[in-house]
């Protein structure tokens, strides 16, 4: 379905293809969104670049179910209909990411964690033997190549505090999947009065320092 890597690199060496997740509750006005746009914006400025946007919190994805599993583990000439809309979903979820040359990802802080949103599409996106498999040295992350943002956006501050649920939970995710260049873009005190616009301009240089470094 997709280009080879030598295919690509021939063909649109100049386009890269950014796969942006927003998952604020708060929709464009999030905290996060809007960090996301920005860093959109600020990679895109160079070069050609193909964007494609998931909304996690505007279209969630299903909690993945058994039913979803079977529909994976069915041959695609045996599904029913229904199996068939499952596993197309589950596919293009997948396919979106593996398309993907950057990853653009928001964790908004909820109740200690990433939005259930973001963890269900985790749950999408570890799928044995196409994003990972088990070798006789452990586990293999099959997207390599790619490089990943976060930005996390916090009401209070936890980064380096064990409340800081998000950072090793999503960097250890990511790494299993096999992506390592992971930047991390934080935002934190974000309800702590005039904290915020201290965070969100702190957010905005490390996006622009990041992207600078990457030119
Ligand atoms: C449902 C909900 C739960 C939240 N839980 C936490 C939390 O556990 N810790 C925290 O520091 N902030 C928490 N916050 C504050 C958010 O992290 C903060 O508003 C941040 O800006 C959210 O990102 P967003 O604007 O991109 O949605 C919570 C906010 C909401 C709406």
């Amino acid at each position: 379905m997709f280009a080879s890597t030598q295919q690509r690199a021939e063909g649109e060496a100049m386009t890269t293809r950014i796969l942006q997740i927003n998952a604020s509750l708060f929709g464009e006005q999030g905290q996060s969104s809007q960090l996301n746009a920005y860093l959109v914006e600020r990679l895109s400025a160079h070069g050609h670049s193909v964007v494609t946007k998931r909304d996690l919190a505007a279209q969630p994805l299903p909690h993945l179910s058994g039913d979803t599993l079977a529909a994976i583990g069915t041959s695609p000439d045996a599904r029913t209909s229904e199996q068939a809309n499952s596993a197309a979903l589950a596919d293009a979820v997948i396919d979106e990411l593996k398309a993907a040359d950057v990853l653009v990802l928001a964790a908004p802080m909820y109740n200690f964690n990433v939005p259930s949103t973001v963890k269900a599409w985790m749950d999408y996106v570890a799928r044995a033997g196409v994003t990972f498999q088990y070798t006789a040295d452990g586990p293999q992350g099959l997207l390599s190549g790619k490089t990943a943002y976060i930005t996390a956006t916090r009401g209070g501050i936890h980064r380096g505090k064990p409340s800081d649920t998000q950072t090793d939970f999503v960097t250890t995710f990511l790494n299993f999947i096999g992506i390592t260049d992971i930047h991390w873009v934080y935002a934190e005190g974000i309800n702590m009065g005039d904290h915020k616009e201290t965070a969100l301009a702190s957010a905005k240089a490390t996006i622009d320092q990041l992207v600078s470094v990457k030119e």
